[in-house]
């Protein structure tokens, strides 16, 4: 398993025992694990990548430093990422089986354990931007499908036409994913543009793409939250973990905030964020123990076919310090602290000096 500290550059203490000072805030932010390897990424696209993940710490960054609350940066660096097609969620989400966008989102708020998910959107730009909403304005955590929508209309939130979502990407990868599965090919979405002659390629991240961010803000409130399109001919209304409280998000003041990206179903079974944060809490391992001891689980736990779990997580402690895990050749990742250097890192190699 891939395990990396990120390199905090504090000087070491005169005094051994003296704990390490935390940041002022702090903000850790993945793209989505997969086959992401230097062999099936274009230099032009890594560089699309890179600049990607430090528009996201920036944003969030810029909220962080003025005194912003750690919420405020995590929505905010994830309606950025929803809007990119880089990534799959929002713009640029893959298709279900049915030719249809479905995405999923969640939020929570570790200073209150309050939290707020939505699954199965078709209409609303940024799923993230619903999630808070039903967080902080309805009685419930999770809204679902049409219902979902229509509160968010009552919300004032912005709808868009299921086309806006569309990327030839994510239905190239459709096409091929449906091929491989004998199953139908649907129509090209309504106001989705011709198909191409020529297509450029993509590394493999169609099965758990994902986008999350943990922020530490300047009150010592942490915030997470993950958005996603879920997996490429999801079908039957399936729902991976970026949506589940204590699978693919959780935010606990003092303990952890943890964002996953995975085979969505094995994070689930594992109960993955949750379990990181309560190894945390109980046992008191550090957030590295804890990710990389969940992580090995979830590429322990098989599904009925034999197959193991893969993916990933950015974790960041009670006191901002953060660290991801995964098992995945690569995961687009980012972190920074207040006064700190930006970190981006792609491949499984990258930063392995920092351990
Ligand atoms: N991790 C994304 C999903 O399983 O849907």
């Amino acid at each position: 398993m891939k395990r990396i500290l990120l390199a905090f550059s504090f000087a070491l203490s005169a005094c051994a025992t003296a704990p390490e000072p935390a940041p002022r805030w702090s903000i850790v932010v993945h793209g989505g694990a997969g086959v992401i390897e230097r062999a099936n990424l274009t230099p032009e696209l890594e560089a699309q990548y890179r600049a990607a993940m430090n528009r996201a710490l920036a944003t969030g960054g810029e909220i962080l430093e003025r005194g912003g609350s750690s919420l405020d940066a995590v929505e905010a660096v994830i309606r950025g990422m929803e809007d990119d097609p880089l990534f799959n969620t929002g713009r640029g989400a893959v298709f279900g089986a049915d030719g249809k966008n479905h995405l999923d989102a969640s939020i929570m708020d570790g200073s209150t354990r309050a939290a707020g998910a939505v699954a199965d959107i078709t209409h609303t730009r940024h799923p993230i931007g619903l999630a808070r909403a039903v967080m902080e304005s309805s009685p419930h955590v999770m809204l679902i499908g049409e219902g979902a929508e229509a509160f968010g209309q009552t919300q004032g939130l912005e709808q868009v036409p299921p086309s806006y979502f569309f990327t030839e990407r994510r239905w190239q990868q459709l096409e091929a994913e449906l091929r491989r599965r004998n199953l139908p090919i649907p129509a090209r979405p309504e106001g989705a543009p011709p198909a191409p002659q020529s297509l450029q390629t993509y590394p493999d991240d169609h099965r758990f793409g994902t986008v999350g961010v943990v922020a530490f803000d300047t009150h010592g409130n942490i915030a997470a939250g993950t958005s996603t399109g879920g997996t490429t001919a999801k079908q039957w209304g399936g729902v991976g973990d970026s949506p589940i409280i204590g699978a693919g998000t959780y935010a606990q003041n003092g303990v952890c905030g943890v964002s996953a990206t995975g085979t969505g179903e094995y994070f689930i079974r594992v109960g993955v964020a949750r379990e990181i944060c309560a190894r945390m809490e109980l046992r008191h391992e550090t957030a590295q123990a804890a990710a990389d001891h969940v992580i090995a689980e979830v590429g322990a736990t098989t599904n009925a076919a034999g197959v193991a779990g893969d993916g990933g997580v950015i974790v960041m402690d009670g006191r901002g310090r953060a660290v991801w895990a995964f098992n995945t050749p690569g995961i687009y990742r980012a972190s920074q602290f207040a006064g700190g250097t930006p970190v981006v890192q792609i491949f499984a190699d990258e930063g392995e000096d920092d351990e």
